[in-house]
């Protein structure tokens, strides 16, 4: 048993996606959420960048002592995991691709998956690459789509909301014209709008959640090891912001499905 708490990193606020499935999942595992807000989005920067970020991020979280990490960042997980996984042998470290292509795969009855992401995780090719390994006869249409995080992150989440609406349009026309059955949400702020993903794709698809994706691997991983919390044990949360405390709580609460308040620090990690 090992109570000390989950990391999980993301550019901003999507990875309070996972947070919100590992609460609901293993609600007595302690967690310390790092969000590098000031520096998202991630999506449209270059590799060599996302993987100095990434691998800052995985630094701050070790210095609060977790005991895993969570890769809650398409973005990272697309463009340093192999760096992510080089720095951290000692402990669990999973990212998003792999457990949600699988799910994907899982759930797709026809094999034709639409994959959602920023331009950096579009640009690597692993969701196709992954999806492709499991499934060979599969049809992957991928959009990067860099108008989304932005949105979410500034709270534009209605369906009915202009801004979005219009930027959706354009991003799941090539999905509908495919006609795939499963979409993936490779981004894990994208399911704060599958409301509105789903209204413009036009017609019932699954659509896999990236940031819950992952939860189930870590906690695999801990168990294997004996290092899950106590049964019974009560939890500690702790969330850091790069950016603005209030910007990040404004959305934050939106993510989880609950109001944060306490336990938040905004954290300058320039120099770790
Ligand atoms: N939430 C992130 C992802 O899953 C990153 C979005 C961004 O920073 O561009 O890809």
């Amino acid at each position: 048993m090992d109570n000390r708490p989950i990391g999980i990193f993301d550019s901003g606020t999507g990875g309070l996606t996972s947070v919100r499935q590992l609460t609901a999942e293993a609600p007595e595992e302690s967690f310390v959420f790092f969000g590098d807000t000031i520096r998202a989005p991630y999506g449209g920067r270059s590799p060599e960048e996302i993987r100095f970020l990434s691998r800052r991020n995985a630094r701050f979280l070790r210095s609060r002592d977790v005991k895993a990490i969570i890769v809650s960042c398409n973005t990272s997980t697309a463009n340093a995991m192999a760096e992510l996984k080089a720095d951290n042998r000692d402990i669990p470290i999973v990212g998003t691709v792999e457990p949600t292509a699988e799910e994907a795969v899982r759930r797709s009855v026809t094999g034709r998956i639409g994959v959602m992401a920023t331009e950096a995780t579009v640009r690597s090719g692993l969701y196709e690459r992954t999806i492709l390994a499991l499934r060979p006869d599969a049809v992957v249409v991928s959009r990067s789509c860099p108008k989304l995080v932005p949105l979410v992150e500034t709270g534009h989440t209605a369906p009915e909301d202009p801004a979005l609406k219009a930027a959706l349009e354009e991003d799941m026309a090539p999905l509908r014209e495919a006609g795939v059955d499963t979409v993936v949400l490779g981004c894990t702020h994208y399911p704060l709008i599958s409301e509105a993903i789903l209204a413009a794709l036009g017609y019932p698809a699954e659509l896999v959640d990236s940031g819950a994706a992952c939860v189930g691997r870590v906690l695999e991983a801990l168990k294997a090891r004996d290092a899950l919390a106590a049964p019974g044990s009560a939890r500690a949360e702790r969330y850091f912001c790069s950016g603005r405390k209030n910007e990040f709580l404004s959305v934050a609460g939106s993510f989880l499905g609950r109001s944060i308040d306490g336990d938040t620090a905004e954290v300058d990690i320039e120099g770790i």
